[in-house]
């Protein structure tokens, strides 16, 4: 007998799990605030390392107690030199992200606490990951490239850090400030498809970075934070601001999906879009490389006025990390970057008030039959 479809939400859309106090999106008025606070004006007042003490810790620091996070933030950052080599034997042509994830389960391994899950140790190993994946993503970028690695060093903020270890110098403030604002936008957004695989695997009382790898791997898709690179790599096969609104047409017509357009929860357009987009544009300016801005500006216009459907945070992030000098295939590991403190966040908060996330199915397949033996099967 068929069972009669109900009450089923695919893709859980409009679902709400679990009650948090990370972080609030406002669709209806295009809002988005970690706890409390407008994310645009942490994203213009605060750098990163506030924003990440403001997430795990519920405020943001006074002074003496930044001083402090960030003088551990920095003694944490250096990786292992077994983890150096395992990263050099990584397969030249495999993604970031693979790479990534591999090295944060290397931490894991790594991690004598592994299955201690109490608060303090958690905050540890989640201030122990912020520091640590940025150097595993710059060491392996250089491994790739044939480029010796360059160590950590605790005298630079987060972002001037990591450019450094990518690089071996640190571009103007300005490049900086702009690299600092993406990683605070990208920090947190409530139960997304990679919090909520963290959130998942954290129920069953695993580790924290069983759970921030199983996080990378859903960030990974395109759909998800996989968006920031085909973004580019669509802005360069236009490569053409004149063909720009051409190419959009044939792409709506063909019902090609966009990358970089659209958001399950913002319809109305995403929050985090004009600080970023005033950002790049900051850079387009100051780089003297204004290609990018004009095809994208075409894009969206036309995307708006066609289908009403307007352009999420990867669309502006992707082509600021271009012209901040990052290979494509980076920018989805600079999301990890910035996301492990909302997903250790959650993590977090998870483990503080725990219940398996076990939600039903409905089953719609064959009713109950019974078993041909093997023999007399057509
Ligand atoms: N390009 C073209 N059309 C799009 C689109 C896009 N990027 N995003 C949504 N649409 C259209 C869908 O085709 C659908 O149209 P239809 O009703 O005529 O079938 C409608 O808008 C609703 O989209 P849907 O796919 O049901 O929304 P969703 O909530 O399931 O998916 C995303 C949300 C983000 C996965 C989706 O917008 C998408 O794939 N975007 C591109 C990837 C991306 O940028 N991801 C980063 C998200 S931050």
């Amino acid at each position: 007998m068929e069972e009669k479809v109900v009450n089923v939400k695919p893709g859980l859309e409009g679902v709400v799990a679990d009650t948090t106090t990370i972080s609030k999106v406002m669709p209806e008025i295009n809002s988005l605030v970690y706890r409390g606070y407008p994310v645009q004006d942490l994203a213009e007042t605060c750098n990163f390392e506030e924003v990440a003490y403001l997430l795990w810790n519920g405020e943001l620091p006074t002074m003496a107690k930044l001083n402090a996070f960030v003088a551990k933030e920095r003694s944490m950052r250096s990786i292992s030199d077994d983890l150096k080599a395992v990263i050099k034997k990584f397969p030249k042509n495999a993604h970031p992200m693979d790479t990534i994830r591999t090295g944060v389960s290397f931490l894991g391994m790594e991690d004598e606490r592994v299955w201690n899950n109490d608060p303090e140790t958690n905050m540890d190993k989640s201030i122990r990951l912020m520091a640590a994946i940025p150097t595993i993503i710059a060491a392996d970028y250089r491994a790739r490239n044939e480029k010796d690695i360059i160590d950590a060093r605790d005298d630079l903020s987060f972002s001037e850090n990591f450019f450094y270890m990518c690089f071996g110098e640190i571009p103007k403030q300005e490049i900086v400030k702009a690299f600092d604002v993406s990683l605070i936008l990208y920090a947190e957004h409530g139960f997304n498809a990679s919090t909520f695989t963290g959130r998942v695997i954290t129920s069953t009382t695993s580790d924290i970075y069983s759970a921030v790898c199983g996080a990378i791997g859903a960030l990974k898709g395109p759909l998800h934070g996989g968006a920031n690179e085909q973004v580019m790599h669509v802005l360069k096969e236009i490569d053409d601001p004149a063909i720009a609104k051409k190419w959009m047409l044939k792409a709506l017509e063909d019902k090609r999906k966009v990358m970089g357009f659209g958001h399950r929860v913002y319809r109305k357009g995403d929050s985090r879009v004009p600080t970023m987009k005033k950002y790049a544009n900051l850079l387009a300016d100051l780089l003297g490389e204004t290609k990018w801005r004009d095809i994208s500006q075409v894009l969206e216009d036309t995307m708006v006025e066609k289908k009403g459907i307007h352009p999420n945070l990867d669309f502006p992030a992707g082509p600021a990390y271009y012209l901040m000098g990052f290979d494509i295939d980076m920018f989805t590991p600079i999301f990890v970057m910035a996301r492990i403190t909302g997903w250790t966040a959650h993590i977090m908060e998870q483990t503080a008030h725990n219940r398996i996330i076990r939600p039903l199915c409905q089953y719609i397949g064959p009713g109950e039959r019974k078993i041909i033996p093997l023999a007399e099967r057509a």
